[in-house]
């Protein structure tokens, strides 16, 4: 089969290419998928060019997320599974087989079943963004009647964050840095967006939230959002940070305090399997209410996989695709 690949770390250009290697076949417990699409996130970007290392089994295909239809089932796995529409999440999460080439192998419960009505696009762009939202929406507990600040709206995991939290009966305010990023945040059901450039942003988040103040935040920037998020959180308030920026930032413990708020940090990679499995099915779910949509797509062919992961790392806005034809 044809497919993107690297053995070693360094930029895209240097070690991405695209080859024909064996077509894998599903082991016990295991589905085959021929991918539609791929998806490609940060950290495939992260690990590839080793900022983040993951270790190399030989070869990587890169990207953990994708859609498409499965052709053959491993022992133990249900026949009936063949010609299922699935989407798929952490291929690529400690095993060579990623998204980016004509077929993917991974875990039966990690090829999860894509509604009718719901696109192979739509499929291939939950898997790393709609978990790591989930994550930082529920690992708290019910989140209906709250209010949730979803910094970074505009973004694949804040998309998906919006949308779930609105789902799960939150009022939702979420940051942009600009009107096209405001516009797509307030596409996605936010009940009020906010340029946090603007200096009476925490203002705005304030009243917004009344005197009660925000339950939850889903933060990607904890350095360059911190007081804005101290400045409008309720007591007991739960900010949940999902990404490090370059530097680190100083925490203000007395601040921190003031507001008895908890701090809770999530990495993809240590969640529990049990909470991504349930996080899948609550995620299916919601595509099958119709409640999740699609980011704008920047699509990319299998060829040009390099490009797909150098626009990710340049900060392309939506959600960038591979294209795999069958
Ligand atoms: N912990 C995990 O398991 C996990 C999972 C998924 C993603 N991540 C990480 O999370 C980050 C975002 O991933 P993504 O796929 O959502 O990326 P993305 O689609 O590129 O979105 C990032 C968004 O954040 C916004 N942003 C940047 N600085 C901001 C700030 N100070 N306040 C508010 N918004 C800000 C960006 O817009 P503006 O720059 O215009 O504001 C952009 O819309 C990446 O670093 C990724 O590696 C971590």
């Amino acid at each position: 089969m044809k497919a993107a690949l690297y053995d070693r770390y360094g930029s895209a250009r240097e070690v991405l290419r695209v080859e024909d290697v064996k077509r894998p076949e599903p082991g016990p417990g295991e589905v085959r998928v021929r991918v539609e699409f791929s998806g490609v996130n940060p950290t495939d970007w992260k690990s590839r060019s080793g900022a983040t290392p993951r270790p190399i089994d030989g070869f990587q295909i890169p990207h953990h997320d994708g859609a498409g239809v499965i052709d053959a089932v491993g022992a133990g796995v249900d026949p009936d599974r063949v010609g299922q529409r699935v989407w798929l999440w952490m291929a690529a999460a400690g095993r060579r087989w990623g998204t980016a080439a004509e077929w993917a192998v991974v875990p039966v419960y990690m090829a999860v079943p894509l509604p009718d009505g719901a696109s192979a696009e739509l499929g291939a762009s939950l898997g790393v963004p709609a978990l790591t939202a989930h994550r930082c929406l529920f690992a708290d507990g019910p989140i209906d009647g709250q209010t949730v600040l979803v910094a970074g709206g505009a973004g694949a995991v804040g998309h998906f964050a919006i949308e779930l939290a609105k789902r799960a009966g939150a009022r939702v305010v979420s940051t942009v840095s600009g009107p096209q990023k405001a516009e797509q945040a307030a596409k996605a059901g936010a009940d009020l967006v906010v340029n946090y450039r603007e200096p009476d942003a925490a203002d705005q988040v304030r009243s917004f939230a009344g005197a009660a103040g925000v339950d939850r935040v889903v933060e990607l920037a904890l350095g360059a959002n911190l007081q804005l998020d101290l400045a409008v959180i309720a007591p007991d308030a739960r900010i949940v940070c999902y990404a490090a920026e370059p530097a680190d930032p100083v925490l203000p413990v007395r601040a921190c305090m003031n507001a008895n708020v908890v701090l809770r940090f999530v990495l993809l990679y240590g969640v529990p399997a049990d909470a991504l499995i349930q996080a899948a099915g609550d995620i299916t779910d919601a595509l099958a209410d119709g409640a999740l949509t699609e980011l704008p797509v920047v699509r990319f062919p299998l060829d040009e996989t390099a490009a797909a992961q150098d626009a990710v790392e340049a900060g392309a806005v939506g959600k960038v695709l591979v294209a795999i034809p069958g």
